[in-house]
């Protein structure tokens, strides 16, 4: 279904009378974490099979009312999205590419057999909220505020059917490193043991269900010393971390990142590869094997490896241990170097020769 233009929501804004003050809000942007405090609102638009999208409101945050029969409760009928706000140094507020995460969340609709919400409404949805929540958007070095939109199946019925009445929320973290400790290189666990998804399954879509399956070998990487997980196809190829796509680097120039169907496509990702490109180095985007990986950490190709994602931007991958063994993997610069020119593009230091930035609070 091709997104044609749509007309503007009208919101009903309420707002929340029990707000934090800005002595409160100001304690929590000082060191706020991720994905722990919330701002002060949320978005939510109805959708229903005879009327479309409805009721757009925008209301204090706060629990959600559900019916314990609610499809989503039982058979996971859930997408969701992550998107930043970035401050700028002259105080305005930009977000990053929203028309790709849009784009994505209809990806996922169609795959969950969800509606699909128009990029239009998603973008009002993300100014609704700046408009209501602008001083929660933080200024402090690699601050940002973290959107989280995100649609489930609310109708109460147990029959298994896609369901006819879905919510559309948005709620919003200011947020710091998604890392305790910043940018340093992390450590992955090779769960041969799990799949994170599969052939025609859910993995190009961005559903709790793939984090769900994920959550037992993320914690099998914690006992094993590592930092984060990351997973193979069944043909032994590599696919992504639970949260972050994964990018190699190669001695001559190349830069190379897993292509599947049951990838999730990774906006950082693809604009970190825009960016490589335009330095005129040469991307690919294919199937790569663990073996290719290893092979070409030991004999010194692979001169890089890194993982990137909304929330975590760009980390390096510092070592690979799996089974009966432990790899460190080589540092370079180029994941740093290219982490900065983007974030530099987010915060407005640098020219957005893409245009990819989208102004929010005007
Ligand atoms: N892969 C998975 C499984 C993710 O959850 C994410 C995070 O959103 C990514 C990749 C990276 O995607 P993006 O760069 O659009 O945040
Ligand atoms: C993001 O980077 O936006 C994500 O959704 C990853 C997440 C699991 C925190």
């Amino acid at each position: 279904m091709t997104d044609t233009a749509t007309a503007p929501l009208t919101f009903a804004v309420t707002r929340n009378l029990a707000a934090k003050n800005p002595a409160q809000r100001e304690a929590i942007l000082q060191d706020p974490g991720f994905g722990t405090n919330f701002t002060d609102h949320m978005v939510d638009i109805c959708w229903s099979e005879g009327g479309g999208w409805h009721r757009p409101r925008v209301q204090p945050y706060g629990p959600i009312p559900l019916d314990p029969a609610a499809a989503v409760l039982h058979y996971g009928q859930e997408i969701f999205e992550g998107i930043k706000a970035y401050r700028h140094a002259d105080g305005s507020v930009h977000t990053f590419r929203p028309d790709r995460n849009a784009a994505r969340l209809r990806n996922s609709a169609r795959r969950l057999a969800l509606p699909e919400l128009p990029t239009e409404h998603f973008i009002q949805s993300l100014r609704e909220l700046v408009a209501v929540d602008l001083d929660w958007v933080p200024s402090g070095a690699d601050q940002s505020l973290y959107f989280r939109p995100f649609m489930f199946a609310k109708e109460a019925f147990l029959g298994v059917r896609p369901a006819k009445k879905v919510a559309y929320y948005l709620i919003a973290c200011p947020a710091g490193s998604y890392f305790a400790g910043g940018v340093k290189p992390v450590s992955i666990w090779l769960s041969e043991n799990y799949a994170r998804a599969g052939k025609g399954g859910t993995g190009a879509a961005k559903t709790g269900g793939n984090y769900a399956s994920s959550l037992l070998p993320q914690a099998e990487a914690y006992e094993k010393g590592c930092d984060q997980v990351v997973f193979l196809d069944q043909d032994g190829n590599v696919e992504e971390l639970g949260g972050m796509n994964v990018v190699f680097v190669f001695k001559d120039g190349r830069v190379v990142t897993p292509e599947s169907d049951s990838i999730l496509e990774g906006i950082t990702r693809d604009s970190l590869l825009q960016l490589a490109e335009d330095r005129g180095l040469t991307v690919e985007r294919r199937a790569v094997s663990l073996q290719e990986w290893r092979d070409g950490v030991a004999n010194g190709d692979i001169t890089e490896v890194f993982a990137c994602g909304t929330a975590a931007v760009v980390t390096p991958i510092g070592a690979l241990k799996g089974e009966g063994f432990e790899e460190a993997q080589p540092q370079g610069d180029l994941a740093l170097s290219l982490r900065e020119e983007l974030t530099d593009i987010q915060y407005g230091r640098r020219e957005d020769k893409h245009g990819w930035l989208v102004r929010l609070d005007a």
